[in-house]
């Protein structure tokens, strides 16, 4: 077992809600009930300012983080995200293939699947990098939560739903701007990403400067190779990236690009995971998977190819999209629906734990 992981007993045990309790009841800030102050951004005078384009404010103890200088002949400085041990990147260079959906499943089924020999529940936290785009609120029944709240110090605090900590834009735009366009140029989404990857508390307790971190942050990304990917891996060593694909020869290709993109920075992926594979039609039609997207031998062939392994098969099935849009993902389901992606993201889950023990 890694150092990093070896610090996996401890006391309490989170419990997940039940579905009928998810409005406003289930839905916490993280404890820190003195330090907490409420933010109103969108009642600041304009904030859209390059340098903080979240308009937090700022004292001497977090200065705004600045692009890493690359040092001659050598690669950007790179930090670790505070009171975090790993982060997990789930990307690809493909739009829509589920990116958000694997994020939300997979950082559930991290929380809920503890890695073997571990006597508490891991800490785990959800952060949506998708600026332009945030899924994460809907996918976990925070959509209405209302603003990210502050602690003293003017870091963000993160906003909780099955006892999954988050973080989005959404959060930051109050109830009336959320569903407007954002209408930035690269460096205010630069800008942005830093903010949302630096100035976020994710202790347990905030007020206590003792309190435990996260064990992994699970990174939903935006489609593509752009600002966002380019500034998460200059400024943060990663420890490993999930990389999503689906059966289609076009799909295959951006996977391909992004694996290499993560090899660029010295990021080797942890694994793949192919979305979509069939559909298995309900009883009494005959149960033959169909593979609606293609056959999956050219996936298999460039997992080969490149040398990863892949970490889970999904079908295609109503439940997964039900869920997300309900904000009550499949993997929480206590019924029989959902039944083979329970299964896969509860390996998914064993297998990137144990990638990421593997980690220093
Ligand atoms: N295995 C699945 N079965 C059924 N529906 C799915 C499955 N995976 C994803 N979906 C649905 O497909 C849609 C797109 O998924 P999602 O938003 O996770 O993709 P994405 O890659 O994050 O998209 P974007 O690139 O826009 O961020 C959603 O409606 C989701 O519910
Ligand atoms: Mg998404």
């Amino acid at each position: 077992m890694s150092a990093a992981l070896a610090p996996l007993a401890g006391p309490s045990r989170t419990t997940c809600r039940s579905l009928s309790n998810i409005a406003a009841s289930s839905i916490s800030r993280l404890p820190s009930a003195p330090l907490r102050r409420p933010r109103h951004l969108h009642t600041f005078p304009p904030l859209a300012s390059h340098e903080n384009p979240l308009g937090l404010p700022r004292n001497t103890d977090r200065l705004p983080p600045k692009m890493p200088q690359r040092s001659r002949g050598g690669p950007p400085a790179k930090r670790p995200v505070p009171n975090v041990k790993h982060v997990l990147a789930v990307s690809s260079c493909k739009g829509g293939v589920g990116k958000s959906t694997v994020a939300a499943n997979l950082a559930l089924s991290l929380l809920n699947n503890p890695p073997e020999g571990s006597e508490r529940r891991p800490r785990v936290g959800l952060l949506d990098l998708d600026i332009f785009g945030p899924s994460v609120p809907k996918l976990l029944g925070l959509e209405q939560a209302g603003e990210a709240e502050l602690t003293e110090g003017g870091a963000l605090l993160p906003l909780t739903n099955h006892g999954l900590p988050t973080m989005s834009m959404t959060y930051l735009l109050g109830p009336e701007k959320a569903s407007n366009p954002i209408v930035w140029r690269g460096l205010m989404v630069q800008k942005a990403v830093q903010q949302l990857l630096f100035d976020v508390d994710w202790r347990s307790t905030p007020s206590d400067p003792a309190s435990a971190g996260l064990d992994v942050l699970v990174i939903d990304m935006p489609p593509g190779t752009g600002d966002v990917a380019l500034t998460l891996t200059q400024l943060v060593q990663l420890s490993g990236a999930v990389i999503v694909s689906t059966p289609q020869e076009v799909a295959l290709e951006d996977t391909r690009k992004g694996v290499a993109m993560f090899d660029k920075v010295g990021v080797k992926a942890t694994g793949l995971v192919l979305n979509m594979t069939h559909y298995m039609p309900p009883p009494p039609l005959p149960q033959d998977p169909l593979p609606l997207f293609g056959p999956s031998e050219p996936f298999d062939k460039l997992a080969k190819s490149l040398g990863l392994p892949v970490l889970g098969r999904l079908p295609v099935e109503p439940a997964v999209s039900y869920g997300g849009d309900a904000g009550w993902p499949v993997v929480l389901k206590s019924d029989q629906e959902g039944g083979e992606t329970k299964r896969v993201f509860k390996k998914m889950a064993e297998v990137v734990w144990a990638a990421l023990r593997e980690k220093a």
